[in-house]
């Protein structure tokens, strides 16, 4: 089957960073259709030799395979470029001749997918001129239009936005993008838990005391200050990715390993969290801003926008009841690191005075990809002493093992029109409900910003919310 991929940012830094490097590596594996074209569309004035060169350098950098000039030499015979000015109706006249002549020449039956790699604020008008262009109807399935996240900016604009995208494209040929799902180690959770009698069993209030989830990045804003003024933590990190490991580790067994199985269970687990109510609101909820954003580029000298978000809140069912969940995201901290710490409660009937330290299972899912168990043991030696060891599957560390990157493994499944990995509507629309408290809180307090220093872990308040309940943020050497 030959289809074309139509990259809308095609000079942004999603493109150059992600997603022509998942291109390249799934052409080295070999694992896409023979023959398929790449349009870059974007406002800078390209020649396709000028855009080849940012790539090629591009790959260089961010590929997780050494670039093969040979292979790249085919590759980039398929890649295109296109000056398109996205808000101009008359471009679009332009855009689908070219496409066509494309379609003609790959054969593609005029098999397209759309990736919108831009500012949110450019997919309402990119899917209405491609729609006023009638470029938005082949057949029941085609074309396919990819959306990055954040779909919305809240409830209301994310359900006026779903409306318009899917009345457009229809829900099948939508694919909401949360790149976090196409990670390996958030494929693994599933099995995890689902795949042991070991943990099953312990998974509920009667055995977990806690659950902390944290995604952690060194870096600052970079140059996404202007996206990044209009989205911050919240709506960049939490309402996507961390709501997203949130539901793989709290959701029911589903039905089956169907797509909407697992939908369904994700979803009930988002209209289970509990509401945030103006009594506990400002004590489970920290927001901070590092020292030194206000002078990035293109960041507001005052701004208050957050680049952390911690908070705390539950999952209001018999399985979890009681149990707190701690989230935490946030820019310039000291480490990179996504993982989710399950605390279980100390034993009851206890022999041994001397256990300090309850049972962990870390579920580590970047940059180290595996999991850990800390139980207690007894030293060897005479003398009675307990202490700590951990039981320790590195995925990645197996020689040889590079594991595929998220967008990858996304890419492919759109390829082949496979939704299971991508956000159906109503978890979005759940997770905006949720998440709409946390952004009215952000807008009505006032935070003292800035309130961490680049390589601290955040503002003193998040290390307060748990406190209170005589928890501490739980850091393991990665
Ligand atoms: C993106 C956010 O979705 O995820 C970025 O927009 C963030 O701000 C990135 O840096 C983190 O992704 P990963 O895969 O490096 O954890």
């Amino acid at each position: 089957m030959n289809y074309t991929i139509v990259i809308f940012g095609g000079n942004g830094d999603l493109t150059y960073r992600k997603l022509l490097p998942a291109l390249y590596n799934l052409t080295h594996d070999n694992i896409l259709a023979n023959r398929f074209a790449v349009v870059g569309v974007g406002r800078r004035d390209y020649t396709n030799e000028r855009y080849h060169e940012d790539i090629y350098s591009a790959l260089k950098k961010f590929s997780r395979f050494n670039i093969d000039d040979a292979l790249w030499n085919q590759l980039k015979q398929n890649i295109y470029y296109k000056q398109v000015d996205f808000k101009d109706k008359d471009s679009y006249i332009d855009l689908d001749l070219y496409l066509k002549e494309i379609d003609e020449r790959y054969q593609t039956d005029s098999k397209r997918i759309y990736y919108y790699a831009v500012a949110p604020e450019y997919f309402e008008i990119i899917t209405d001129n491609l729609a006023h262009q009638n470029m938005h109807h082949i057949n029941d399935n085609w074309p396919k239009v990819v959306i990055e996240k954040p779909f919305g900016r809240d409830l209301k604009s994310a359900q006026y936005l779903n409306k318009k995208i899917v009345s457009t494209f229809t829900e099948k040929n939508t694919y909401r993008i949360d790149h976090y799902l196409g990670k390996e180690m958030l494929q693994n959770i599933m099995v995890i838990r689902f795949a042991n009698s070991l943990f099953e069993p312990l998974w509920s209030s009667k055995y977990i005391e806690q659950v902390q989830i944290t995604s952690s990045e060194t870096i600052g804003i970079g140059t996404r200050g202007e996206y990044f003024e209009k989205s911050g933590a919240i709506r960049d990190m939490a309402q996507s990715h961390l709501l997203q490991l949130l539901c793989l580790i709290a959701m029911e067994k589903p039905k089956s390993l169907n797509s909407d199985d697992i939908k369904d269970e994700k979803v009930k687990v988002l209209n289970s969290l509990t509401k945030f109510t103006i009594d506990n609101i400002d004590s489970s909820i920290a927001l901070g801003q590092y020292e030194g954003y206000r002078n990035e580029d293109k960041v507001r000298p005052t701004s208050n926008i957050e680049t952390y978000v911690a908070f705390k809140t539950f999952v209001n069912n018999e399985r979890w009841n009681g149990v707190p969940f701690y989230i935490r995201t946030g820019k310039k901290l000291p480490v990179k690191t996504t993982e989710i710490i399950i605390e279980f409660k100390k034993p009851i009937n206890n022999l041994y005075e001397d256990i300090k330290t309850p049972n962990y299972l870390v579920i580590r899912v970047q940059p180290k990809e595996g999991v850990f168990f800390q139980f207690n043991a007894k030293v060897p030696g005479t003398i009675q002493k307990i202490v700590p060891v951990q039981m320790d599957f590195c995925q990645n560390c197996q020689v040889g093992l590079n594991s595929p990157e998220a967008y990858e493994r996304l890419i492919y499944d759109i390829t082949r029109g496979d939704l299971t990995l991508f956000a159906r509507w109503d978890e979005v629309e759940a997770s905006w409900v949720f998440i709409d408290d946390i952004i009215k809180y952000r807008r009505e307090s006032k935070p003292n910003f800035p309130n961490y220093k680049p390589g601290e872990w955040g503002p003193e308040k998040a290390d307060e919310i748990l406190k209170k309940d005589n928890h501490k943020w739980i850091t393991f050497e990665n």
